[in-house]
């Protein structure tokens, strides 16, 4: 047994300030069981997300010494703990009070996304590869770290014209699921807004479920708006045929 600080942020969307909670920690402790612990034995009204502690529900995005990452998942021994661990809240969505973020603009801006549309008597029949390759997006948790790390939501506000890495990933599952005849690359190339990625990685690098969410996702994604809007065949044939 040792003794760790905590150093957490404690506050509204009004404003705050990090607090220390020192505590004895124990072998196998993750950052989550050191929050439970501080708020049975020092702070109550801590509030924090979460629901599984197995990192399957998405609720307990925090930034543990300014990185993104579950709390559930991220365990002291991984973390210098010599000095004193930082845990704010996700930056890029608004605090609802200390480490809890009100996330809800991630669900208004998935209504963007048209959904799951098969054609007409279809078969069902689909490949195994063609499965393997959407299963990969399946796999997401909705933690939205990758929305919380992504520059290109970070730095704006309102966020109004880019839907974000997440959001991107739900659209590849769809555009890329074998028996889906809709077409979503309007919605890219416009309010989708997918020429602001600039492939800077970061919202992979962070991805709890490890899905190669630029190269596997956002770079084909990229690839068939150019195809559909820039290639200059096509856009001849499309200007010719006035379609
Ligand atoms: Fe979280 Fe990964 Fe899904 Fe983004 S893609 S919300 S980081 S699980
Ligand atoms: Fe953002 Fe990921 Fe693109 S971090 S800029 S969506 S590669
Ligand atoms: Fe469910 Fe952490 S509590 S992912």
């Amino acid at each position: 047994m040792s003794t760790v600080t905590f150093r957490v942020f404690r506050g509204d969307r009004n404003g705050g300030e990090l607090k220390d909670y020192t505590i004895e920690v124990q072998e196998g402790m993750v950052v989550l069981d050191a929050i439970h612990q501080i708020q049975a034995e020092q702070a109550p009204d801590l509030a924090c997300r979460w629901n599984c502690k197995a990192g399957k529900c998405g609720s307990c995005g925090a930034e543990v010494n300014g990185k993104p990452t579950l709390m559930c998942m991220t365990r002291l021994d991984t973390l210098d703990t010599s000095k004193p661990v930082t845990v704010r809240p996700m930056k890029t969505f608004p605090v609802i009070r200390d480490l809890a973020t009100d996330v809800k603009w991630n669900y208004e801006a998935n209504k963007k996304i048209k959904p799951f549309t098969p054609a007409p008597n279809t078969d069902w029949i689909m490949f195994q590869e063609d499965v393997d390759r959407v299963q990969e997006f399946r796999k997401c948790i909705e933690c939205f770290l990758c929305q919380n790390v992504c520059h290109v939501l970070r730095e704006h506000d309102e966020k109004t014209g880019f839907i974000g890495p997440r959001l991107l990933v739900r659209t590849a599952s769809l555009e890329m699921h074998p028996l889906d005849v809709e077409n979503r690359l309007d919605m890219l190339k416009n309010e989708g807004g997918i020429g602001y990625c600039n492939i800077t990685k970061c919202c992979t690098e962070v991805c709890p479920e490890h899905i190669h969410i630029t190269d596997n996702a956002i770079i084909p994604l990229k690839e068939r708006v150019v195809d559909e809007y820039y290639d200059p065949i096509l856009g001849f044939f499309r200007r010719l045929f006035g379609s």
